[in-house]
């Protein structure tokens, strides 16, 4: 029996505002909270979810099945022991310009796969009109910072006139002096809803230790930020571990990597 998928985009408009951590964390804690779970890694030219968790050699992934050159199950890596499923990068090194049609032939293919939530981790500033349509939810990450928040108000705009739900992250939220605090960010975002992320230690430690920050503490202050975020997701998706799971060897031998190797 078919079950709805969450297909969650995460995505900003100015770079390095931390889309990927994000991504990863919601993943982790999704996954904790008994979810099948993939994570899907667009960025084909800065690949980072593989190396974020230790991912010794990422093989095919995300590139390859856009090209036609693998099939989805021939790049599913499981990552032990959180139990989340990742789709690398992939690819060259070169940014992939991918069509509307491309897009919406790999969500396609997606669509046939057992899982209750999808993330799609992007590069900055790519989010195309045609393709948006693919996605239940996105979730717009920016930095307390006036760049960051000025580009995040453009994707949100693009995504008001796409018809697709969304909510601003502010993410690495310090509370000092001179960042933009939350009266001022929803003057230049506009009334919305948000969470916000703090900034927190637990990232270095997560980045040495390749290892979701999620899976380090979840009484850290950036996990207890993420349980917050995904609480209103378990909501959408009923109970946890109603749906029907992945089927034994339905992925054909998926590979399976030890998070936190080096
Ligand atoms: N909440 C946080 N607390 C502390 N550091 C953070 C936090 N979030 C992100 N960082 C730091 O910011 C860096 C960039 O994060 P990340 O790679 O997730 O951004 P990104 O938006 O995915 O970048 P890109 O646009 O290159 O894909 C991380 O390497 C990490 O060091
Ligand atoms: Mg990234």
């Amino acid at each position: 029996m078919d079950k709805k998928c969450y297909k969650i985009l995460t995505a900003s408009h100015k770079g390095g505002v931390g889309k990927t951590m994000v991504s990863i964390n919601v993943a982790a804690a999704l996954k904790s909270a008994g979810y099948d779970v993939l994570l899907i890694d667009t960025d084909t030219a800065n690949p980072s979810i593989g190396p974020l968790l230790g991912l010794p050699d990422s093989g095919p992934g995300y590139a390859e099945i856009i090209d036609g050159k693998n099939k989805i199950d021939e790049t599913l890596v499981v990552v032990e022991p959180y139990g989340f499923y990742i789709i690398p990068a992939g690819g060259n090194g070169d940014a992939l310009a991918t069509t509307t049609e491309q897009t919406n032939k790999f969500f396609e293919k997606l669509s046939k796969l057992n899982f209750d939530f999808i993330i799609i981790d992007t590069p900055p500033g790519t989010a195309t009109d045609g393709a948006l349509k693919n996605y239940d939810e996105a979730l717009i990450v920016t930095t307390p910072e006036e760049t960051a928040v000025l580009g995040a108000k453009k994707l949100s705009q693009k995504f008001i006139n796409n018809h697709l739900q969304h909510k601003l992250i502010i993410n690495r939220m310090k509370k000092d002096k001179y960042e933009l605090d939350e009266e001022k960010i929803e003057k230049m975002y506009g009334d919305v809803a948000y969470s916000i992320i703090p900034e927190d230690e637990i990232i270095e430690e997560s980045e040495a230790k390749h290892t979701p920050a999620y899976m380090i503490n979840r009484k850290s202050a950036f996990s207890v930020a993420v349980d917050d975020l995904i609480r209103s997701y378990a909501l959408r998706a009923g109970e946890p571990g109603q749906g029907e799971k992945p089927k034994k060897g339905g992925f054909g031998g998926v590979k399976r990597f030890f998070g936190g190797g080096q």
